[in-house]
């Protein structure tokens, strides 16, 4: 059993999973409620919330999966991209925890990580595919070759599209994180109501800051009042010229790679629109979207495991390398 660690952003999270891939089990504490009034994830704040929140939330797992620190193999942790405070409080509980049982360590790629929430029972999806990761940081095509392995065709060259999503949910005047929040509203809402812009940049890559100029644009135009009124309306024109620059770009890469299936993972996938717009493609299940330490877990049986005790100078890195 390896057990998995994610604190990158403002989810502490623990997991455990078995080699052949079966979720024990998978525990989420989202800190969204204490950053909702800043507007955006404050990084000291998360890192002292994941200090708090590691260890009950990493023997809740344990408990819940009916297991206890002597039954794991292996501990794997999320080692980057994300906040680097916040990453250092998952990497540092990781580390004492393998250390203090003699066991392995894995440090797991963030995004690694997402792809990976693919390869879980009891429906894993088997490479080669085109993955589309759409998350709160990130936006990147890849071409997956095998579990472990992928190839960069694109990415977003300003906002990522998980950002798009919460830069517009605030000029509409909804919550932090945003993402749900639009997909809930804009159900209410006429997709055709605003003619919003896709940016259509060379090769594979990806551009939201246009669209969110011209959401803001409108949200002036319009006045309080008015938006106020045809906020199911924005919010669905502006999700559906999310979910048009998304699938059109995966039209286009699955055609220029030949790769026949399509998968899309990260936050983003959560997006009811965006799953209706795609009836061929996979998705992530539900619940491993948006962050949490069953994809790091999984991840984990791809990487090369670090041997007791060689690991206790591990640190994290806050970027894409
Ligand atoms: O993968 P994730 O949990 O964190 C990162 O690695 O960034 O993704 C979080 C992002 C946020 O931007 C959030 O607004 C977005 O995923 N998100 C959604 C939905 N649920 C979460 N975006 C659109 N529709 C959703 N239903
Ligand atoms: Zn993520």
């Amino acid at each position: 059993m390896i057990l998995g660690i994610e604190t990158s952003c403002d989810e502490t999270a623990a997991a455990v999973v078995t080699d052949a891939g079966h979720v024990l089990a998978s525990i989420v504490s989202s800190q969204a409620d204490l950053h909702a009034r800043y507007g955006g994830v404050v990084p000291e704040v998360a890192s002292r919330r994941h200090l708090d929140l590691v260890a009950p939330v990493v023997r809740e797992a344990l408990d819940s999966a009916g297991t206890s620190l002597d039954g794991l193999g292996r501990i794997a942790v999320t080692r980057g991209p994300g906040l680097v405070g916040a990453l250092l409080v998952g990497v540092s509980a990781a580390k004492a925890i393998a250390w203090a049982q003699r066991l392995p360590l894995v440090p797991v790629d963030h995004l690694e990580g997402h792809v990976a929430s693919l390869y879980l029972e009891p429906d894993p999806l088997e490479p080669p595919f085109l993955c589309l990761l759409a998350s709160g940081g990130h936006t990147l095509l890849l071409a997956v070759r095998e579990r472990g392995a992928s190839e960069r065709l694109g990415t977003t060259l300003d906002d990522a599209a998980g950002e798009a999503f919460d830069k517009g949910a605030r000029l509409l005047g909804l919550g932090y994180p945003g993402g749900a929040e639009i997909d809930r509203i804009a159900r209410a809402g006429d997709s055709g109501a605003f003619p919003f812009p896709v940016a259509r940049v060379p090769g594979l890559d990806f551009s939201f800051s246009g669209l969110k100029t011209a959401l803001l644009y409108r949200v002036r135009e319009l006045g309080e009042e008015e938006v106020e009124r045809r906020r199911a309306d924005l919010a669905a024109s502006y999700q559906r010229a999310i979910v048009r620059a998304l699938s059109q770009r995966l039209d286009e890469a699955a055609s220029a790679t030949g790769l026949e299936r399509v998968a899309v993972v990260g936050g983003v996938a959560a997006n009811s629109a965006l799953r209706a717009a795609l009836p061929g493609v996979r998705f992530a299940p539900l619940a491993l979207c948006t962050d949490n330490a069953a994809m790091i877990a999984s991840a984990a049986r791809y990487v090369e495991a670090l041997p007791y005790p060689g690991y206790l100078g591990l640190d994290a890195y806050a970027s894409l390398s």
